[in-house]
């Protein structure tokens, strides 16, 4: 069919007979001369029909778009200044001798030299065919299968095992709700889709295998976000015998290497740290990007005897919190733009969002412009500006709440004005947040969750709080977060049966209900179990900063949409009576005959982290 790919011929095969196959990019009549620009997965070749090969010629004129072609003929040098320096193959252009229309096409719905927003994503995800044909969707999906190629190599070179693990599984909690998958054989019994393998993975390290490895698919039902997918792809990884300081290093390690072989950069050696409570503190985000100069601090203290109940109620709050985010010469920002950031915290959750205006620093009051200026005594402004350092033409916005409100509500925040001024820092900036609660407390249950997941080790001096406070045990878990976004969790894990039912314990799971879901676990705890510890990297995630990609469907060859589906094959859609009465379900509503693929408003903003 072949001897050359499209897009490989260079100025060495000048003269040379070859035969290429591929789509037609574009085709141009000029005048008694056919230009075809062929296409294949390794990019575009111009072939040139000129009448006097009268067969070619004639089967040239009736191309279109798309069309599938073979063509053989001989490559020559482009005619002088008719180079195309921005082709790899724009020095060269094939003479057509013989041309076969292998197949034809009908007109696409969109056409394959455009970018990624010059179409809708609607009709980019129903035709993805089509769309993965585009040279900018074919270089991710090839990166993808490079850095794959590279993390593989890294991980087989240290001794890990490439192991598969069950798609049909129980239950494992990493927070999310599960993919039901009825059994027939077992009628009202249900597997789950896997959130993750990690207690396979843990098993395996029981068994001895001392090194896993898996690129496997993970299954999640949750709200969807611009990084989200209800079905993503980890590089998960588990070790015996090693602790997290070796685990971190090897980690590290390997995306050092990765980043040198994929994109030439250099990563700081070693990453830097943090603990997850000076990166709330700080930035009011366990994953905080560090390529943004603005922080918050804390005023709570300033303001416990104000009058202004808004401050003054969560200053006084143990779960509380009221901080300043100084934007330095944020001064300049409209009552629009002001106004505009209110109602994108109040997504959030945050009821407001106090500013003041720095006009001219050492003047009290009087250099400043701000609505709350009336409810606060001089004392706290006076404490507001010096901790803050405010400077003439800076704004300073307050956020006053659960410390839980104030963190998300602020966190994002200082995230979209550090895009939105233009404050981001070129680079690449890696961080482990270290150091983390075991436990976390959901507001509204007044229960204990776990802030990983309910394997993971407390830290050996704290395993006496587990149960007497288990608000001040911290656990041997870390987070790797690459520019703001976490690309990979992880920690040591519980291997003593004891400490395992405790944690069960604290997190409301009595030991009936940890016997029936996690059984198999505690019983292999008894019998012999080896420290191990590991972590698991969200590959979608990973390739959509490698590639630049601002929304992780970019990166995926078939992404579902924000409701979870598939514009491409109509997934999920209804079965039939005899397959359900086979499967013993019956439903309590009869499915709506309305179409599943919804309007994309579905897919909405393509903005980082944005709930849409
Ligand atoms: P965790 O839940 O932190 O840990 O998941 C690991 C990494 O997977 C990625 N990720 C996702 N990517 C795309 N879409 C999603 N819905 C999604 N959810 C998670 C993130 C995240 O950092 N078993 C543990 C790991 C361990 O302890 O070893 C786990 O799954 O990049
Ligand atoms: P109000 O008294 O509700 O009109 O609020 C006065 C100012 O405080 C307005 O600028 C509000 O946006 C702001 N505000 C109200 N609640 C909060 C809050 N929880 N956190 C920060 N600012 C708030």
């Amino acid at each position: 069919m072949r001897t050359h790919y499209c897009g490989q011929i260079r100025t060495a095969d000048i003269d040379s007979e070859i035969t290429i196959s591929g789509w037609v990019h574009r085709r141009r009549d000029h005048g008694g001369v056919i230009f075809i620009d062929l296409r294949d997965r390794e990019g575009l070749m111009q072939v040139v029909f000129d009448p006097d090969t009268e067969a070619a010629f004639a089967i040239a004129e009736k191309v279109r778009s798309e069309y599938v072609l073979r063509v053989t003929g001989k490559v020559r040098t482009r005619p002088e200044g008719t180079e195309n320096p921005d082709l790899p193959t724009g020095q060269v252009e094939l003479l057509g001798k013989q041309l076969e229309i292998l197949n034809s096409a009908e007109t696409p719905p969109f056409q394959v030299d455009i970018e990624d927003d010059e179409v809708s994503e609607e009709l980019r995800l129903r035709y993805r065919y089509i769309d993965l044909r585009r040279p900018q969707m074919l270089k991710r999906l090839k990166l993808r299968s490079e850095v794959v190629r590279v993390l593989r190599n890294f991980l087989d070179d240290n001794g890990f095992m490439d192991i598969e693990t069950p798609m049909l599984t129980r239950a494992t909690p990493e927070g999310a709700r599960d993919y039901l998958v009825p059994s027939r054989t077992h009628e009202g019994s249900f597997f789950a889709l896997p959130q993750s393998p990690q207690l396979f993975k843990q098993l395996l390290m029981m068994s001895g295998l001392d090194r896993y490895y898996q690129i496997v698919r993970c299954f999640r039902d949750e709200d969807l976000r611009a990084d989200r997918q209800p079905e993503f792809t980890q590089l998960d990884i588990e070790t015996s015998f090693m602790d997290e300081e070796q685990i971190m290093a090897m980690m590290e390690g390997m995306m050092r290497l990765l980043f040198r072989r994929v994109l030439d950069v250099e990563l700081p050696d070693p990453f830097p740290r943090m603990t997850y409570a000076e990166a709330m503190q700080r930035f009011a985000s366990d994953k905080p990007d560090l390529r943004i100069p603005l922080e918050l601090v804390d005023i709570g203290d300033l303001l416990v005897d104000v009058e202004f109940k808004v401050f003054s109620r969560p200053a006084n709050d143990p779960a509380g919190r009221v901080a300043a985010l100084r934007l330095p010469q944020g001064g300049k920002l409209s009552r629009k733009e002001i106004d505009d950031y209110t109602k994108f915290v109040s997504i959030y959750g945050a009821r407001g969002l106090a500013y003041i205006k720095v006009n001219e620093t050492g003047n009290g009051r009087e250099g400043l412009q701000s609505p709350i200026l009336k409810f606060l005594p001089d004392a706290a402004i006076d404490g507001i500006m010096a901790r803050t350092r405010a400077e003439a033409g800076d704004l300073i916005f307050f956020g006053a709440d659960k410390a839980s409100v104030v963190n998300e509500s602020l966190g994002a925040l200082r995230v979209k004005l550090g895009h939105d001024c233009d404050l981001v820092e070129q680079g690449w900036s890696p961080l482990w947040v270290v150091d983390f609660p075991m436990f976390e407390r959901d507001g509204k249950e007044q229960r204990w969750h776990s802030l990983h997941h309910p394997f993971t080790a407390p830290k050996e001096e704290h395993i006496e709080l587990l149960e007497s406070d288990p608000g001040a045990c911290h656990s041997r878990a870390y987070d790797m977060i690459l520019n703001g976004t976490e690309l990979g969790g992880g920690s040591m894990r519980i291997f003593r049966e004891s400490v395992q039912e405790t944690v069960f314990r604290t997190l409301g799971i009595d030991d009936r209900e940890a016997r029936d879901k996690f059984g198999f676990l505690l019983d292999a705890l008894k019998y012999g179990c080896p420290p191990h510890g590991g972590v698991a990297f969200g590959l979608d995630r990973l390739m959509m900063l490698i590639s630049g990609a601002s929304s992780i469907r970019d990166v995926m060859a078939f992404p579902k949409t924000q409701s979870a589906n598939c514009l491409l094959t109509q997934a999920p859609s209804g079965v039939s009576d005899a397959q359900l009465r086979e499967l013993g379900i019956r439903l309590r509503k009869p499915p709506e005959q309305k179409e599943l693929a919804r309007s994309l408003s579905d897919l909405g903003d393509r903005g980082e982290g944005k709930p849409f």
